[in-house]
């Protein structure tokens, strides 16, 4: 019997492509995992009628670790969020998203080194939308003192536990004085716990400006949903693009690994898509499940492949197709076995 069973959603776009990549790399470091590969959104409402079918999030509870492709949710219309359905049915309620820029990579700033924790339950994106009169809508922001609470106290143990200094709290609770101002006194009551970890505040717009100018200020930077989505983009760019922003879901019940990015219709289906966020999103699953020499030897070699720099993806400027990069760290992996 393996030692894992982890559910493996491919996804869509270009999540097999990447995912394909992945699985074939982390089976090279020697890890013992069985896979089970379920559907979810699109492809599931086709077969089973259904976006998020029981038997996926069985797996998932299960499990308790996934593996996940980016899904593609129609925009205006059709069916919800399978992503913010799945955070929710699972209660995955906070999104991890580090920011490390990656050596002999083109960014403009090399040295950064951030971590974003984002609230991944409620705000904007409890999807509460409805016409109020024709032309008039009404979307509505969910804000607790249970769920706001819960994430500060996240971002505070995991900076504890990672050897972090600083939590700062990202808000707009100058015009959302209630949701918002929730938000921030919940953080500062739990900041008193953890006197060891400075904590402080900024309003998120002068926060994105701060980003681009000055962002080696920041250490840990919790926020709520909407806000984590959008800063998370922003800081991908900072280090040079979606391809290498990594994440994860956690929550009491498991955890589903996944890149900060979408299934990139534009490149889907030509096997050029970058691997690197999701393989990255896999070394910390591997961190996540305790196989730290597995999660170690499979970043070692990734950061080999960088710093050689011969084989490179489009959208870092190369023309290695996905399975090439897969099969340089693959080639590594190989040798510092030997
Ligand atoms: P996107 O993140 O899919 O793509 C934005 C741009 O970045 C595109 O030009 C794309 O080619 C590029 N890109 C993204 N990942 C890349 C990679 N690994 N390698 C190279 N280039 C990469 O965002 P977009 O186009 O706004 O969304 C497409 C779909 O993805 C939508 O349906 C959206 O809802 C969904 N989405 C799903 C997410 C998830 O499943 N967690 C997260 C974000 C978006």
């Amino acid at each position: 019997m393996a030692k894992h069973t982890i559910t493996l959603i491919p996804g869509d776009g270009i999540g097999p492509e990447i995912v394909a990549a992945t699985v074939s790399i982390i089976e090279a470091s020697g890890v013992d995992i069985e896979w089970e590969t379920h559907i979810i959104g699109a492809q599931a409402l086709e077969k089973f009628g259904d976006t998020l079918p029981e038997p996926t999030i069985e797996s998932i509870k299960r499990n308790k670790v996934a593996l996940k492709g980016p899904l593609t949710t129609p925009i205006g219309k059709g069916f919800t969020s399978v992503n913010v359905g799945l955070r929710k049915a699972l209660d995955l309620y906070a999104n991890i998203r580090p920011v490390k820029a990656l050596p002999n990579i083109e960014s403009r700033n090399p040295e950064l080194d951030l971590v974003i924790v984002r609230e991944n339950t409620e705000d904007l994106y409890a999807g509460l939308e409805h016409v109020v009169v024709p032309g008039v809508v009404e979307s509505i922001k969910i804000i607790t003192e249970k769920a706001s609470t819960r994430i500060a106290e996240y971002a505070f143990q995991y900076s504890v536990a990672n050897n972090r200094k600083k939590v700062t709290a990202i808000h707009k609770a100058n015009i959302m004085k209630l949701s918002d101002g929730l938000f921030l006194e919940c953080f500062y009551n739990v900041s008193k716990k953890y006197p060891q970890i400075e904590a402080d505040d900024k309003i998120v717009d002068n926060a994105c400006m701060q980003l681009v100018m000055r962002p080696e200020q920041f250490d840990v930077m919790v926020m709520e949903n909407l806000y984590g989505d959008i800063v998370s983009d922003l800081c991908a760019g900072l280090i040079g693009g979606l391809g290498l922003a990594p994440g994860s879901n956690i929550g009491e019940q498991g955890a589903v690994f996944e890149a900060v990015h979408g299934s990139a219709p534009d490149i889907a289906g030509q096997g050029v898509a970058n691997p690197t966020a999701i393989l990255m999103s896999g070394i910390m699953m591997l961190r996540h499940l305790g196989e730290t020499d597995a999660a170690n030897r499979v970043e070692k070699a990734m950061m080999e492949v960088f710093i050689e720099g011969e084989v490179r993806t489009k959208d870092l400027g190369g023309s290695a197709k996905t399975a090439d990069f897969a099969n340089a760290i693959i080639d590594k992996i190989k040798l510092n076995n030997r």
